[in-house]
């Protein structure tokens, strides 16, 4: 199919498919081609009034407020289904827009019904509590019940997966919905409402805003009407929104990225945790807020170690994304393509030493996409940026350590908390690390691993709140404690009970 004509989508507000008030359109590429692929409406203040608005009202009157949870969940798990059906779709619009392997992405899709399956058998499971009171002659209970407007802002990594994360529970839990996908992937979402729309949810409930994040973004996260916002993106936006929210006193859940810590003891079974380390930084090509970039490794396998990382790393296929062949894809866009480039500098001139790539990518295979080759730099100490600092692309920082507690110390040194992997054979290296590193997410002899139903969060910088798992659907409830007295009479008035 030829790239010279460009897909043309429209929003999704209250029901209906619209282009901006005022008109305005941009392009989006693709990253494989480097070339522009589709035009999306380019939202503005108005606009986002307008969804914001129609979310407000399926969440005050009409069906929505008045369906039981049993009848919400059925309605997600429906979703769940035409998602499964839609899945080798959404997949391949995702690779064109975002440059995702096929390979990744069908499985993705693939699974990403299952939030929306969990999440509906959830919604009518969610109970209050009747409490104990120590005022006798009352009838004390707590009822969980929506928020209202939730604004979800998603960054261009795994769109669909990541709306996923915040949409199924904020629906679960009677919310409706404003999303804000980013505006170098936005394709994958509004072809996701096209299957949205067969699921049967009132108008008004979901809607879909595309635009930039100073214009449709700013808008939304400020706007009024909207309760609370997820985000899902750079910890610099991510304190912006926090601060805006601040004002209005809206809740919050960010997630915020990481500087991950892989770290490999000499007891490792080291094929094993070779492929460890490549998944957890060469996978996705490092656009992973989970990225392995920091491992660490024990200094007496150290330079064993390094030589087989490299050796398999320089198998890695690059190429076409389509290709299911392919395993290593661009960068997703041109402003972090430089960014990535930007890292490879800093890091030689901080001092560390390139061992694999250290350039963009010029395989003939790769075409005029914006590949970065897989890096590998050793000789990193942790004060340097490229370990401190989230690159998001595939450049990996090879850190030596001595024992158990250099490993915890530099783990630990980081402004962020996202994840860390371990990778040893010994139960008490194995539990004690677990219990040691500051993260929202320990892996062991494993890397990578997210589920529906497994918590999901930052410690420190990399965010607040949980997302997938039970806990996830209290982000979007909150307590309303009601009191009943059961007494005749109002006892004096003149004193406190
Ligand atoms: P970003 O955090 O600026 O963008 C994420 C989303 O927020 C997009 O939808 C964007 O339009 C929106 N946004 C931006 N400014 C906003 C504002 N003032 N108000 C409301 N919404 C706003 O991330 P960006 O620029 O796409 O990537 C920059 C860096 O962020 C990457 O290099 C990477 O280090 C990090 N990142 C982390 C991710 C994660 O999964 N934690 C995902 C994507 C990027
Ligand atoms: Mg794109």
């Amino acid at each position: 199919m030829s790239d010279t004509a460009l897909t043309k989508y429209s929003m999704h507000i209250d029901g209906e498919w619209v282009g901006a008030a005022d008109g305005r359109t941009f392009d989006s590429d693709n990253p494989f081609t480097g070339r522009p692929w589709s035009t999306i409406p380019r939202a503005g203040a108005e606009d986002v009034d307008r969804a914001v608005m129609a979310a407000h009202r399926a969440f005050t009157s009409g069906q929505w407020p008045a369906m039981t949870a049993t009848a919400r969940g059925a309605l997600l798990r429906r979703l769940g289904d035409l998602l499964s059906d839609h899945a080798d779709h959404l997949a391949s619009i995702e690779v064109r827009d975002n440059g995702k392997l096929i390979a990744e992405m069908a499985g993705q899709c693939r699974y990403l019904p299952e939030w929306y399956h969990y999440f509906g058998g959830l919604a009518d499971k969610i109970e209050g509590a009747v409490i104990p009171i120590d005022k006798p002659g009352n009838f004390t209970f707590t009822r969980h019940e929506p928020l209202g407007v939730v604004a979800a802002i998603i960054p261009w990594n795994s769109p669909l997966l990541l709306t996923a994360w915040k949409l199924a529970p904020a629906l679960a839990a009677g919310n409706t919905v404003v999303i804000k996908p980013s505006e170098f992937t936005s394709a994958s979402l509004l072809e996701f409402m096209k299957v949205f729309e067969q699921a049967g949810f009132p108008r008004g409930v979901v809607n879909v805003v595309t635009g930039f994040g100073a214009e449709a973004g700013e808008a939304l996260v400020t706007h009024p009407k909207v309760a609370k916002v997820a985000f899902t993106g750079s910890d610099r936006t991510g304190a912006a929104i926090y601060s805006s929210a601040a004002r209005d006193i809206k809740r919050v859940s960010l997630e915020l990225g990481g500087k991950s810590p892989n770290i490999v003891f000499a007891d490792a079974n080291i094929e094993n945790a070779v492929r460890g380390a490549i998944s957890g930084i060469f996978a996705a090509t490092g656009q992973t807020c989970i990225a392995g970039s920091r491992l660490l490794v024990q200094r007496g396998i150290h330079d064993e170690f390094v030589d087989r990382l490299v050796a398999m790393a320089k198998t890695a296929r690059m190429g076409d994304p389509m290709d299911h062949e392919t395993q290593v894809g661009p960068v997703t866009n041109p402003p972090q393509f430089e960014k990535v480039l930007g890292y490879l500098d800093v890091g030689r001139e901080d001092g560390a030493e390139v061992v694999l790539g250290g350039s963009r990518a010029s395989r003939p295979e790769c075409g005029d996409g914006w590949f970065v080759e897989p890096t590998i730099f050793t000789g990193v100490r942790n004060d340097m940026r490229i370990a401190q600092e989230e690159v998001f692309g595939p450049v990996l920082s090879v850190i030596p350590f001595d024992d158990e507690e250099e490993a915890v110390a530099i783990g630990n040194d980081v402004v962020f908390g996202l994840a860390a992997g371990v990778w040893t054979e010994n139960m008490r290296t194995a539990l004690s690390m677990s219990e040691r590193l500051r993260a929202g997410t320990v892996w062991v002899n494993t890397y990578r691993a997210v589920s529906f139903m497994a918590p999901f969060g930052g410690y420190k910088r990399s965010g607040i709140g949980r997302e997938s798992g039970k806990e996830a659907i209290m982000e979007y409830l909150q307590t309303k404690c009601v009191w009943i007295s059961t007494a005749s009479e109002v006892p004096n008035p003149f004193v406190m009970r």
